[in-house]
C-alpha cells in the first residue's frame, strides 16, 4: 500500500502574530521544519521514484516544500486555506470585538458558517472533491502540503471521521500525519518533528 503524508506548512509569520489567513512566508521556526520535512520524506520515500509533493498556491507551503528535492511538486488551488474573506489578515480577537455577531455565528455552526465575501467549511468540503479523486487514483505516495482547514477535511474523508467533527479536528503544526490505504482498511501514523 502506498501512503499518503498530510502536513501544514511550517510557522508563518501571522501564526506567529495570531493573523488568519493572508500569505506570509514561514517564521525562522518554519524554515527549520521545512528542513526536518525534506529530511524525512527523502528517507521515507527513498525508493519511490513516482512519488509526488502537492502544495497550495500560497508562499508558506511552496517555501515548505523547496527544501524537498527530486520529487515533482504541483500546486493546486484547491488546496488553499480557507477564504476568510473580509476577516483575512485579522486576529480571532479582532474579529471578537470588531465583528462580535460574525464571531458568534462562526462559534454557533463552524462548520456551516461563510465569511463575508469567504468560504465556510462546506464550501472547502466541496473543492476538494478533485483534489480527493486524484488522490484515490495515485499509485504512488503522495506529500500534501496544505493548511489547518483544508487538512481537516482531507484528513477527515480518509480517517472516515463524521461531517460535524470537522472544523473541530486537531491539526497540529509541524507533525506529519501518514495514511496507508490498505485492503483491511486505512491505518495512520503520526511524526511530530518538532513543537
Ligand atoms: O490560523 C491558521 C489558519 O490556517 C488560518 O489561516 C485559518 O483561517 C484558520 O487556521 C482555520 O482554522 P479555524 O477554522 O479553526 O479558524
Amino acid at each position: 500500500p502506498r501512503p499518503i503524508l498530510l502536513t501544514r506548512h511550517g510557522e508563518s509569520r501571522d501564526n506567529v502574530r495570531g493573523r488568519i489567513g493572508g500569505d506570509n512566508v514561514l517564521s525562522d521556526k518554519g524554515e527549520i521544519y521545512a528542513k526536518k520535512l525534506a529530511n524525512f520524506v527523502e528517507k521515507r520515500l527513498k525508493s519511490e521514484r513516482a512519488a509526488s509533493i502537492w502544495t497550495s498556491t500560497l508562499q508558506r507551503t511552496i517555501l515548505t516544500a523547496t527544501p524537498i528535492v527530486g520529487f515533482p511538486k504541483i500546486q493546486w488551488r484547491a488546496l488553499d486555506e480557507i477564504n476568510a474573506g473580509v476577516c483575512d489578515g485579522m486576529t480571532y480577537e479582532e474579529i471578537r470585538k470588531n465583528m462580535p455577531e460574525e464571531y458568534d455565528a462562526r462559534k454557533k455552526d463552524k462548520l456551516r458558517y461563510r465569511y463575508p465575501r469567504g468560504e465556510s467549511y462546506l464550501d472547502v468540503i466541496q473543492r476538494l472533491e478533485p483534489v480527493i479523486i486524484e488522490l484515490e487514483r495515485q499509485r504512488a505516495p503522495v506529500v500534501v502540503i496544505s493548511h489547518q482547514a483544508v487538512l481537516r477535511a482531507l484528513y477527515a474523508y480518509f480517517a472516515d471521521r463524521p461531517l460535524k467533527e470537522i472544523p473541530h479536528i486537531e491539526m497540529p503544526l509541524h507533525t506529519i500525519i501518514e495514511i496507508q490505504m490498505g485492503v483491511t482498511g486505512v491505518q495512520e501514523k503520526r511524526y511530530k518533528l518538532m513543537d
